[in-house]
């Protein structure tokens, strides 16, 4: 068995590892990553990027027969769907990406260890490559291995029958329709993107909301009615029990307020969850503590109860998103690096790419009640008022903005509408900086974009948007 040594060991090459590993190596450590598959993760591979691809193609095949026509365009045949190609191009997409991951990691003479990684102790780890087994020693492991698909009971996911978010990007024959079992950021994404390009979507939620509890209720409602005009059914408090194979298709049986229901449907999604990999790698075995969710237990540094060893991402806890585990990534390379760093965020924003895109930052107005914010002042802009909006017929949604009425430091922004997940960076910055209504109502935002709904929705909790009626405050 070969051994060799470094300052730092990585494991995982999602968008966690791969960016601590990066930033570990500008600070001149010498530095590796283990990865078991393709680099760049889940995210990257078969998780947020791969998604995004499905998304916007099927957004773009939507708009070209519902929308062009509108704007004059004569369609003359139907647009025919050739999965197996679109499915080839969302694997070029990744590929493409996984590719820039791999520049990006020789370029900064990171090593790359490709294998499964297993602790023997809190100093040694090793993988199982192709080639044999390699002894990793390192002063600092950075433990970024990530989660995977949660089951329930009745459904096992064995990507032939029952299908996790990774067979479903993978399908290379549409299916005439769907069984979603899940009505959470990956149900709902999957299930949106499925529905335009023509297969007949169900959603079972076990909960009485889509999104619930992860999204303002105001931004679901537009979400719902658009699922709704997509063709897709939502069914929520249905729990799924069971499936029974009926031919080719699959029974899907439910409990739906007390009554037992069954669905049939050419495919079944599993997308009720994910959990963190902490039983992998031997970590327990180290003596890592693990708390009862099965996240690795860190402080404010994301350094765990072993002194050399850190973990980010999915593993070290909530939100699971891709863009948190950077931020941590980074945090953790400069711990390491000597930084005098800690993890204080006022804000991790959340995107769910549904059609409108909702995006977050801060806090949900139950969530400022709960913090003893008696008096808000919250504004609402319709992009139905916005130029930009208008001309590129996207219309449905708004922006709303929550504010501390005393102090008018803005608290909460929650967004549904066109390109939200890019506007929504605006308002983080915001809630980061502590900047009241007046900053962004007195910022000039160019014309005519999205953004300036931003703008807008700030002039409205102060009771003076120009583009809709309000009752004019006198002195204000
Ligand atoms: P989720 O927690 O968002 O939603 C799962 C849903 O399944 C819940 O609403 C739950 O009530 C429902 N459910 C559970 N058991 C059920 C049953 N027996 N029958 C019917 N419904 C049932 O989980 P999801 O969608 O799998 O996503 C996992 C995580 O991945 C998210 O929490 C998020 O952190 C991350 N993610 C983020 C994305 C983004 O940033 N755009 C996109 C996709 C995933």
């Amino acid at each position: 068995m070969s051994s060799q040594s470094f300052d730092i060991c990585v494991v995982g090459s999602g968008p966690g590892g791969y960016v601590a590993a990066i930033r570990a190596a500008q600070f001149g450590k010498k530095v590796c990553i283990v990865e078991r598959e393709n680099l760049g993760g889940v995210c990257l591979n078969v998780g947020c990027i791969p998604s995004k691809a499905m998304i916007s193609a099927a957004h773009f095949m939507h708009r070209v027969k519902h929308d062009a026509p509108e704007m004059g365009f004569e369609i003359k045949s139907d647009i025919k769907l050739n999965m197996k190609k679109l499915v080839d191009w969302k694997q070029s997409v990744c590929d493409k990406m996984s590719g820039g991951v791999s520049q990006l990691l020789k370029g900064n003479q990171v090593t790359v260890l490709r294998g499964d990684a297993t602790f023997k102790s809190k100093q040694e780890l090793t993988v199982k490559t192709v080639e044999g087994v390699v002894s990793v020693l390192a002063k600092n492991y950075i433990i970024a291995t990530g989660s995977r698909p949660i089951e329930i009971p009745g459904f096992q996911i064995d990507e032939k029958n029952v299908l996790s978010s990774t067979g479903a990007l993978a399908m290379d024959e549409l299916p005439k329709s769907a069984v979603v079992i899940g009505g959470g950021y990956i149900g709902l994404e999957i299930g949106s993107y499925l529905a335009k390009l023509g297969c007949e979507v169900t959603v079972l939620e076990a909960s009485p909301a889509l999104l619930n509890g992860v999204a303002d209720r105001d931004c679901v409602q537009v979400v719902e009615r658009k699922l709704k005009k997509n063709g897709v059914k939502v069914i929520t408090n249905a729990k799924a029990k069971s499936y029974e194979k009926s031919g080719t298709d699959y029974e899907v049986s439910y409990e739906v307020n007390g009554k037992n229901e069954k669905i049939k449907a050419s495919k079944i999604l599993l997308m009720v969850g994910r959990k963190p990999n902490s039983d992998q790698a031997n970590l327990k075995a180290i003596g890592l503590q693990i708390d009862e969710k099965g996240f690795i237990k860190v402080n404010s540094q994301r350094r765990t109860n072993l002194e050399n060893i850190y973990a980010i991402g999915d593993i070290a806890g909530q939100p699971m998103l891709a863009h948190k585990a950077s931020y941590e990534g980074v945090l953790v390379a400069e711990v390491i690096g000597g930084m005098n760093r800690a993890y204080d965020v006022k804000s991790v924003p959340a995107v769910v790419f549904t059609d409108p895109e909702i995006a977050s930052a801060g806090l949900l107005e139950s969530e400022c009640k709960e913090k003893g914010y008696t008096d808000l002042k919250i504004g609402k802009f319709p992009f139905a008022a916005n130029g930009r909006a208008v001309s590129i017929m996207e219309t449905d949604g708004f922006v709303k903005i929550i504010a501390d009425a005393k102090t008018h430091v803005v608290l909460g922004v929650h967004m549904v509408g066109p390109e939200v997940s890019n506007l929504i960076s605006e308002a983080v910055l915001a809630i980061e900086m502590g900047a009241r209504l007046e900053d962004l109502a007195m910022t000039i935002h160019p014309h005519p974009t999205l953004g300036e709904v931003v703008m807008e929705t700030a002039e409205a909790a102060l009771g003076h948007a120009i583009h809709i009626i309000q009752k004019p405050l006198r002195g204000h």
